[in-house]
């Protein structure tokens, strides 16, 4: 053990690494919110746009963006990062091909198809497979390239796809999708940017993340309208420019720290954040008897009056609420007087937090993809393990409000999407310690 060392009883039982919380007590104070990891990845894909090059800022320095550089430099991309600040020299593309190990843990790597196949005519990735979380499969991304012109075969596992014939660029086309994908509807919209003529993206996903990728595009000379409606129109253009761009904050995390305040019952000032990507969040805090005040054009702050009540919520894609916030919930709802229930629409494997909590004294009934919370008046800390990113968070929380000492192993999952979360916490006051082995 590195960090901080452990007796030899404890040591011989416990996890490689993990996180040791001890709850009930109060927060206070300020939390820096990083920029979006979903946002980050997307856009280092879509710089593979540029022919020159590329700096992007407020990139969360998180082991996802670490994998995702590895996929640019395997593609022949130089890059440089410097804080939250990278450069990529995208000049000389030397592969047009990922490597299955460096996909293989990143599911986000294969957004990288659209803009690599329409900047070089030919793209090939091997198919991202399942996750934590469901199936994911990638059948809207395939059929919107074979839309736009391409020809896309898919076998052995990889995905290839190339422009046929003599011509260099992908033809525009009118797609309607069949659900609101967000990856789907980055892809495409990444995949038109280059293509000859008008593309139209009907019900395409409507996420903060895609309008952040939208604008990076435009930053580069892309003709993006509509962005962040259920309809985007991409006019093609023949060549894009270097661009500086800065990545918006994390929603995601930002709504894991307004939880943190209000299962503390703590007032937790949160900022930067965009107020209107949080509105779905906001609402259900307040629903439940925790006020959320805007304190500042780029500021929230919980103010929670002491005990909350249950609510009923369901997953949707935006502008409905966020299935990246449905465990956290879960952990608030756990200690909220009266019932909750939670209906998850997304993903059909997401739901796997629940025998954890229940391990700390939560009382949930599953059936299928609906939970049944009902409120205890008390956590109790326990070994658990995290089962995917934001089980990882939900079990965080869940141990800043329960009685005595939570370990939670299964940090790899964590590391992909929080940044610094323990010194985050630490500095507003919560009792948390990483023990890592060597
Ligand atoms: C992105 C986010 C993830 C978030 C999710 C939903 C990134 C890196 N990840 O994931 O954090 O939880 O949006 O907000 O941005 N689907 C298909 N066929 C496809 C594509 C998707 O059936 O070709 C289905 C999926 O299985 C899922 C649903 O559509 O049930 C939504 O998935 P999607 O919006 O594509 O999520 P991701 O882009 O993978």
């Amino acid at each position: 053990m590195s960090a901080l060392s452990l007796s030899a009883a404890e040591a011989a039982t416990a996890p490689a690494s993990f996180l040791e919380i001890v709850g009930n007590r109060p927060l206070s104070g300020s939390v820096h919110i990083s920029g979006a990891k979903n946002s980050a990845l997307v856009v280092m894909a879509g710089a593979l746009l540029c022919p020159d090059q590329c700096r992007i800022r407020n990139v969360p320095q998180l082991a996802d963006v670490g994998r995702m550089l590895e996929i640019l430099q395997a593609l022949g991309v130089k890059t440089k990062q410097q804080g939250d600040c990278i450069d990529l020299d995208l000049r000389d593309l030397s592969s047009p091909a990922a490597p299955y190990e460096l996909v293989n843990q990143l599911r986000a790597s294969f957004f990288a198809i659209g803009p690599l196949l329409a900047r070089v005519g030919v793209a090939r990735m091997p198919l991202p497979g399942g996750c934590n979380i469901g199936a994911r499969p990638v059948d809207l991304h395939v059929r919107g390239l074979r839309a736009l012109g391409a020809h896309v075969q898919i076998e052995h596992g990889i995905v290839s796809a190339a422009i046929p014939g003599s011509r260099r660029r992908l033809q525009g086309a009118r797609i309607y999708l069949d659900c609101p994908s967000v990856g789907a509807t980055e892809t495409l919209m990444m995949a038109a940017v280059l293509a000859e003529g008008e593309t139209i993206l009907e019900n395409a996903a409507q996420e903060p993340e895609v309008v952040d990728l939208a604008n990076f595009c435009r930053a580069m000379g892309a003709r993006i309208r509509g962005a962040g409606t259920n309809t985007i129109s991409i006019q093609g253009v023949e060549r894009l420019h270097t661009a500086d761009y800065a990545i918006i904050p994390d929603r995601i995390e930002a709504g894991t720290f307004l939880i943190a305040g209000a299962i503390t019952n703590s007032v937790i000032n949160v900022a930067p954040v965009i107020p209107d990507h949080l509105s779905a969040t906001i609402a259900k805090l307040e629903e439940m008897g925790c006020p959320i005040v805007q304190t500042g054009s780029n500021e929230l702050q919980t103010r929670p009056q002491g005990s909350l009540r249950g609510v009923d919520l369901r997953t949707l894609p935006y502008p409905g609420f966020p299935t990246d916030m449905q465990a956290q919930f879960m952990a608030l709802m756990s200690i909220c007087e009266g019932d909750s229930v939670i209906t998850e629409t997304v993903f059909e494997n997401r739901m796997q937090h629940v025998a954890e909590l229940q391990r700390m004294g939560a009382d949930i009934r599953l059936q299928g993809n609906t939970a049944i919370v009902r409120g205890v008046p008390q956590l109790s800390g326990a070994p658990v393990l995290a089962t995917d990113l934001r089980a990882s968070a939900a079990l965080i929380l869940a141990a800043l409000a329960a009685e005595g000492k939570t370990q939670i192993s299964g940090l790899q999952h964590l590391d992909r999407g929080y940044e610094n979360i323990e010194e985050k916490l630490r500095k507003l006051g919560a009792d948390i310690k990483r023990f890592s082995a060597e």
